[in-house]
């Protein structure tokens, strides 16, 4: 299931409303809203007023003519033949009689998630591509690639709407990359998931001069905080649903919540420099993507600060990670620090820059790119260890150069 399913109960009985929520959570993708709002949930539990059946008839009226989408599940304790033609008729999905027993509540949600996968996939065929940036290390300049990819993905694409999500929960800095103001973001989202819908996510969003629509991360860096399992997955499925790009800066940490937009993610963007340290951390990564069964055309691996006479050294660790390097970023320290210092993307900051110019030319490859087995054109084949080469095999990384290390 590409998303959770959100349920909302809205019954008096709370031995029923038990009972609904205790047979939700032996199935897998539900979230069980806290109160007893509609917001963008999709299935209601509604329990029928049995004195007064036509103003539950008109609430379900009512409900579904603002959320076509809504299931309704109807359940009463005694349900004339007549009544339930017309709850039927007015839009209910399924009627539970109470007391509520397993025979007749998980046909009735077995059916639902057949309906609800259907629907899903649909929306998913016009839905938009994400795009995670995760560095390997913390200052390998993932905050500045992603930032500078979505913006430049918007500027080439203007009339596309194009999102940026902060979601590193230790650093959260975009919003003075962008310099724009921000006063709410992930966590003001996820404090009831279940409630989050698109005006509430739009009321979130902060516009950047470029068109590209920014959601911080509402982090404080010293904050011990996790958003709730599942959260990422619900902000991530909506934003995709309003935007042709999403970008999230995943950070450098793989928590639950990083994982949760990984997996969904359609691309992984993975920022690495060519030091030993991070090539090693780097070569770990992949064999958990791999591990985690990443396909590899899902990962992208590119080098951050290469400098032009390091040629011979990219094809190297090519060679030992089994992959190609998806991009080569030029080093620039003074033009990345200067953009991050003036709040500035470097397109706007140092457009003439080779930097800039590998952010304009190379983002509808890179995004688009697929990452190949570098087998075939390593130039180390047939030759000796080099230093890097031996350090590797002194930490028990070995050169792969027959088989592609992600996806195996
Ligand atoms: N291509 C580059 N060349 C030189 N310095 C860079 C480059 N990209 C980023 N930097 C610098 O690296 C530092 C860390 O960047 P940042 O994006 O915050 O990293 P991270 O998000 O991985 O911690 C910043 O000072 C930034 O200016
Ligand atoms: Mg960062």
């Amino acid at each position: 299931m590409a998303r959770l399913i959100a349920v909302s109960i809205d019954c008096r009985n709370n031995e029923i409303r038990q009972t609904f929520v205790e047979m939700i959570s032996r199935r897998q993708h539900y979230l069980i809203a806290k109160g007893q709002g509609t917001g963008a949930v999709d299935m209601l539990l509604l329990e029928l007023d049995e004195y007064r059946p036509q103003h539950t008839f008109d609430r379900v009226r009512q409900l579904l003519g603002t959320a076509p989408d809504l299931e309704i599940f109807l359940t009463a304790s005694r349900m004339d033949p007549q009544l339930l033609l017309e709850a039927f008729r007015v839009g209910v999905k399924e009627f539970l009689p109470q007391p509520l027993t397993r025979q007749d509540v998980e046909p009735a949600l077995e059916r639902f998630e057949t309906r609800f996968a259907g629907k899903v996939s649909g929306l998913e065929l016009r839905a938009g591509k994400v795009i995670a940036v995760i560095g390997v290390r913390g200052g390998v300049g993932a905050s500045t690639v992603a930032t500078n990819l979505a913006v430049s993905v918007q500027q080439a694409r203007r009339h596309e709407p194009v999102a940026l999500v902060d979601l590193d929960i230790h650093g959260g800095d975009l919003g003075l990359f962008l310099d724009v103001p921000v006063s709410q973001g992930l966590t003001h989202l996820t404090k009831d998931i279940s409630r989050l819908d698109e005006t509430i996510l739009r009321s979130t969003l902060v516009q950047h001069p470029s068109g590209l629509q920014f959601l911080a991360s509402g982090c404080d860096a010293y904050d011990d905080f996790m958003f709730e399992p599942g959260s990422m997955m619900r902000v991530t499925s909506l934003l995709r649903s309003i935007h042709r790009h999403v970008f999230i800066d995943c950070g450098h940490v793989l928590n639950p919540s990083v994982k949760e937009v990984l997996d969904g993610a359609d691309q992984v963007i993975l920022v690495t420099t060519l030091s030993l340290p991070v090539i090693r951390r780097t070569k770990r990564l992949l064999e958990i993507l791999s591990a985690a069964h990443y396909p590899t055309t899902k990962i992208a691996l590119v080098v951050n600060r290469y400098e032009k006479d390091q040629k011979d050294l990219v094809a190297e660790i090519e060679g030992l990670l089994g992959m190609h390097m998806a991009g080569l970023i030029p080093n620039d320290y003074e033009s990345a620090s200067e953009a991050i210092n003036h709040g500035k993307p470097l397109t706007v900051m140092a457009s003439k820059t080779s930097i800039a110019q590998w952010y304009q030319g190379g983002v509808g490859q890179l995004i688009g790119e697929q990452a190949k087995d570098a087998s075939a054109s390593s130039k180390e084949e047939g030759k000796g260890l080099s230093f890097l080469g031996r350090c590797f095999s002194s930490i028990g990384v070995e050169a792969r150069r027959k088989s592609s290390v992600v996806g195996r």
